[in-house]
């Protein structure tokens, strides 16, 4: 268990290993698509935090059979899409969008019904974007006023392929069109501004599917799906998540002395941007050992410390780093100048209104930012501390003002912190383990 009240204190240098966890969207993919696949599939490397866990009681409710072997793999029994099941009880994703938006992709595509739930946060995020294309596709929804969870969804056994066009980048959108489009007689097409992460496209093609990306012209990205799509299990080898890694990365860089080896991260290009940002500001990241790994790249980062500078971060690079702008934002107060982050109205609609709550709380501890709609710019300079910070239990703010306090005057007390184990349950020992102190402030 995580206290729900952690402490970050300034220390010296990280050193060392840092092994982080597996990829957080990759893991839920596999449960999801080894449970519609016909056959088992071993997962190694699956990431064991709340939400993927919740996704795996959320697919065994469906009728997939998941359990844990001694060595640590998991084994997911699917029973094609035709054996999915309709669950006796609301399926309860916790705090999980990725969960409930892809499996509501997934039971709107077939002759079964199911309520979704979730915690506080997530009861607060939009689900339209995802139900209004499912109800186009055939499925029947009601929501709660605003397109908020609970969610009914009565499925449809004759999907129609969709052709939808979608606003935002979101991997959340796209996977949830094409999971419903399996079952579709036709062609399913999704439309984004940008590339999203490509993840369920991969895993779709790994598992048998017909699946073709290309980019318009303009810029628009497509990705057509073949429907009436056979699954058949296929082993998966889950790669440590960058998102994860992007802690560790930004202490290193901002702590005096930091020498850090962060081993087999997963390389996507479409989730790389940090990287490539804290590289122009300066960052030493060095990418070495790159390999292929179950099918994904992969390599190892070795981090030390830097005296980083401030740049204006290009909005298309936005949804390939859309999770980790809280923890950039820390990394930029350890700038010199300005770092502007534009284009990040999305952030408003994460596990918390991020743009908001990380403005606020870097200010609170002494920094200087401005913010608006969709912008947020930090300026660095030394950040005081000596306060505490409500993370509103979103465990990637936790985790980023932990890292804060690793380089404020005073120490940074941040509360709501068991969220953490969302997506990286070892995070203050793995700290801890390198050099950080990162200690219990109760319950
Ligand atoms: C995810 C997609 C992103 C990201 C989330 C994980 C995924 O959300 O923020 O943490 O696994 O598909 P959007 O697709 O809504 O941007």
């Amino acid at each position: 268990m995580i206290s729900e009240t952690l402490i970050s204190t300034h220390h010296g240098g990280l050193t060392g290993q840092f092994d982080v966890p597996g990829d957080k969207s990759i893991s839920h993919r596999s449960l999801i698509l080894g449970g519609m696949a016909i056959g088992t599939t071993r997962v190694t490397g699956l990431l064991e935090g709340d939400d993927v866990m919740a996704t795996g009681r959320a697919m065994q409710a469906l009728g997939a059979t998941i359990t844990r072997d001694a060595d640590g793999s998991w084994i997911v029994t699917g029973v094609g899409t035709s054996g999915l099941v309709s669950p006796d009880k609301p399926l309860d994703l916790g705090n999980s969008g990725t969960g409930v938006r892809l499996l509501m992709g997934v039971v709107a595509g077939l002759p079964i019904a199911a309520t979704f739930c979730g915690d506080d946060s997530l009861s607060r995020r939009p689900m339209a974007r995802v139900t209004d294309p499912l109800v186009r596709m055939g499925a029947d929804i009601t929501a709660r006023d605003g397109g908020r969870l609970p969610v009914t969804i009565s499925g449809t056994a004759t999907p129609l392929a969709a052709d939808h066009v979608s606003k935002v980048a979101s991997a959340q959108i796209k996977s949830a069109v094409l999971l419903a489009g399996l079952n579709a007689r036709g062609t399913s097409i999704v439309r984004e501004p940008h590339a999203s992460r490509d993840h369920t496209e991969s895993m779709l093609r790994h598992f048998g599917a017909t699946v073709r990306q290309s980019v318009e012209d303009d810029g628009t990205h497509i990705v057509e799906l073949e429907g009436e799509a056979v699954l058949t299990a296929a082993d998966v080898v889950v790669p440590r998540d960058p998102s994860s890694a992007a802690f560790p990365m930004v202490a290193a860089l901002i702590t005096e002395g930091s020498d850090l080896l962060i081993p087999g991260v997963g390389m996507n290009p479409l989730r790389t941007g940090l990287i490539t940002t804290l590289q122009d500001m300066g960052g030493q990241i060095e990418i070495a050992n790159e390999r292929t790994e179950g099918g994904e790249t992969v390599a190892d980062l070795r981090v030390r410390h830097s005296q980083l500078h401030g740049i204006d971060v290009p909005p298309a690079r936005a949804a390939s780093m859309i999770d980790e702008y809280p923890i950039l934002a820390v990394a930029a107060t350890q700038a010199a100048g300005d770092t502007r982050m534009r284009g990040v109205a999305e952030l408003r609609v994460k596990e918390t209104d991020r743009i908001g709550v990380v403005a606020e709380g870097i200010l609170a501890a002494g920094g200087t930012v401005t913010y608006d709609e969709d912008s947020m710019t930090v300026t660095g300079g030394q950040i005081a501390g000596g306060m505490s910070i409500d993370s509103q239990h979103d465990h990637r703010i936790a985790m980023s003002f932990l890292t804060l306090g690793m380089v404020s005057t005073a120490p940074i007390t941040v509360t709501g912190c068991a969220t953490i184990a969302t997506s990286f349950p070892g995070f203050a020992t793995g700290m801890n383990a390198c050099g950080a102190a990162v200690t219990d402030g109760g319950a």
